[in-house]
């Protein structure tokens, strides 16, 4: 079936509607008060309180399109099918129905919807072990619907486990959903599980109802929960028949407009068509990072890291095909475009986009010009005729340098380089920088304990003290981040607050906790809280509801909680730092005592 990407999404959230699920939007590609994980990784991570008993204001069937960022793989990005921005289709189940509803309909909607047929399904369940039951209810429903045994496979955990997405949280067993590529078997043995590209994974359906606990073990959930999440691009791909997703329609214009404007003679040579990938995946998910709600900006740390990493490297696979100066901004232009009528974000922040790109590449042209510098230093001072992948790996992680040049400048000045060496530093730095993504996972999502809840009921508090004292209308929260020991907070504010100042917040913080106020929470659509005088970001496509907490007099605000009952629990605050965190933003941080 040739479906393009707005029919899929909207085939999605029809289906879905009319099986009485409310859409929701796309939450931000950044995550709030979730120290964590720098980006939303799938469509349930905005939604692990709810998954956790939360009552959810738009009920308990949900179904959405959520950006999603995943950079694990980004030395992938070239081939075929790997990006790392995506966007996924999920639907939940919020202790409603559970797999004997949500398999019938995966069938239909993969069936009925997408007219995939059924010889051509492939799935796979989960075995069983010592936490949980070999699940053969899930098969026996597949096998109800029309899946033939023989496409019915049960693997163990590795393959139909998904979550928790931190080291704690919701996860459980899942199905997973494959096409059949009709290529012959590799072996006997072939499965889903196997990479030979017979099957390639169009669903997956989380049956959570486990909490998996700081000691490895796994508890059952309040509810029963199913999420599922759809690749969009991927399933395009399948649905369009085209052996790659950057040939789908998503991609089509990015790709047109980064071959017009490439001056390479064969633009479709191996090589080529590798670096017109990465321009293409990096280029758009850095539109995406810059043009979200919450915004980041090219940095040192944290998203901003990343956003850095994927614009450069987009800039150095971009040189091979001859793209110049200003071409980049221009290419994410062509993804503001394909995408502004289902993200608007991206057209609000089309000029800020354009900006930050250009900008960055400034910056790099100059890292780079002072590498040159470096390297003529380097081979000035050279005793032999080698230099060391040391050399070489600070030339590439300092100064931009790929491996290529390096070896190419080398060699111009009758020099080699130890390769070897190089990439013995490069995996050393990889798997250190591997280690620390895992480290950030590590704290387990978004902490609903009561810790945390009381210090995001002091970020309320402390959020309107700062718009109070410091009497500033661009006084504006620009990111939270809480964990159970302190409150993290970035807000929008030219100078560095007076010592006066913070005593000024602290009082008026512990002020509102002597009150011993009640904190309560309303539900209303968008409008209505904006009209009742409540701060806070929502982007609403579908005039949803949201929660609004409201501390007594001292403060409302847009939020998804949880948060302490009353203010007297929260103790003592105490700000415990206050500096710069960007250009024009401060951050403090803060505890309870
Ligand atoms: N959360 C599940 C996934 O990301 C649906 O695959």
């Amino acid at each position: 079936m040739k479906i393009t990407s707005d029919e899929l999404r909207k085939k999605w959230l029809d289906f879905f509607c009319a099986r009485g699920h409310k859409p929701i939007s796309s939450a931000s590609l950044i995550p709030e008060n979730d120290p964590t994980v720098l980006f939303t990784t799938a469509g349930m991570h905005p939604l692990v309180p709810y998954l956790l008993g939360e009552p959810h204001p738009a009920g308990k069937r949900l179904c959405d399109a959520q950006k999603c960022v995943r950079t694990g793989d980004i030395d992938e990005v070239g081939d075929s099918a790997h990006c790392t921005f995506f966007e996924m289709l999920g639907n939940w189940s919020l202790g409603d129905y559970f797999k004997e509803q949500m398999v019938p309909w995966s069938y239909e909607f993969l069936t009925k919807e997408l007219g995939l047929s059924p010889d051509r399904l492939a799935v796979t369940v989960f075995e069983g072990d010592a936490d949980c039951p070999r699940d053969t209810e899930t098969a026996e429903l597949w096998h109800k619907c029309g899946i033939k045994k023989e496409n019915i496979f049960f693997l163990g955990k590795k393959h139909n486990w998904w979550g928790p997405a931190g080291q704690t949280g919701p996860c459980g067993p899942d199905t997973e959903m494959f096409f059949d590529t009709g290529k012959p078997k590799c072996s006997p043995e072939c499965s889903p599980a196997c990479d030979c590209g017979k099957y390639v994974e169009v669903w997956n359906d989380v049956f959570m109802q486990f909490n998996k606990n700081a000691d490895g073990t796994f508890s059952p959930l309040k509810q029963k929960n199913v999420d599922t999440g759809m690749g969009l691009e991927r399933a395009l791909m399948n649905m369009q028949g085209l052996s790659s997703v950057y040939d789908t329609d998503v991609f089509v214009p990015i790709v047109s407009k980064i071959k017009s404007l490439a001056t390479v003679d064969d633009i479709d040579s191996a090589d080529n068509v590798k670096a017109v990938r990465v321009v293409a995946d990096h280029i758009r998910t850095s539109t995406f990072i810059i043009g979200d709600e919450r915004g980041v900006t090219p940095s040192n740390v944290d998203q901003g890291y990343i956003l850095r990493r994927l614009l450069r490297r987009a800039i150095r696979f971009g040189a091979t095909l001859g793209l110049k100066s200003g071409d980049y901004s221009e290419i994410a232009m062509a993804v503001v475009d394909k995408y502004a009528h289902v993200y608007p974000e991206l057209q609000s922040a089309k000029n800020k986009i354009k900006e930050e790109i250009d900008l960055e590449e400034v910056r790099f042209t100059k890292t780079l010009e002072n590498g040159i510098k470096e390297f003529e230093k380097l081979c000035k001072f050279l005793q032999t005729d080698t230099i060391p992948g040391k050399s070489a790996f600070r030339l590439y992680d300092t100064y931009g340098f790929p491996l290529e040049m390096t070896i190419e400048m080398a060699k111009e000045r009758g020099f080699k380089v130890d390769v070897e060496g190089f990439e013995a530093k490069f995996k050393e730095h990889r798997d250190l920088s591997h280690a620390g993504a895992e480290q950030r996972f590590k704290g387990g999502l978004a902490d609903t304990g009561e810790a945390t809840a009381k210090l995001h009921t002091a970020t309320h508090l402390m959020h309107k003290a700062l718009k109070t004292v410091l009497n500033d209308p661009n006084v504006n929260q620009k990111g939270s981040n809480i964990t159970p020991e302190r409150l993290r907070f970035d807000f929008s504010f030219a100078r560095a607050m007076t010592p006066e100042e913070i005593k000024a917040v602290e009082d008026l913080v512990n002020a509102a906790i002597k009150a011993d106020v009640p904190i309560t929470c309303e539900e209303m659509t968008v409008d209505e809280a904006k009209a009742s005088g409540a701060v806070g970001l929502f982007a609403s496509k579908y005039g949803e509801k949201v929660k609004v907490y409201t501390i007594g007099e001292y403060s409302k605000e847009i939020c998804g909680g949880p948060h302490a009952s009353r203010t007297g629990e929260l103790g003592h605050f105490k700000i415990v730092k206050e500096q710069s965190s960007s250009a024009g933003v401060r951050r403090i941080k803060a505890v309870l005592e």
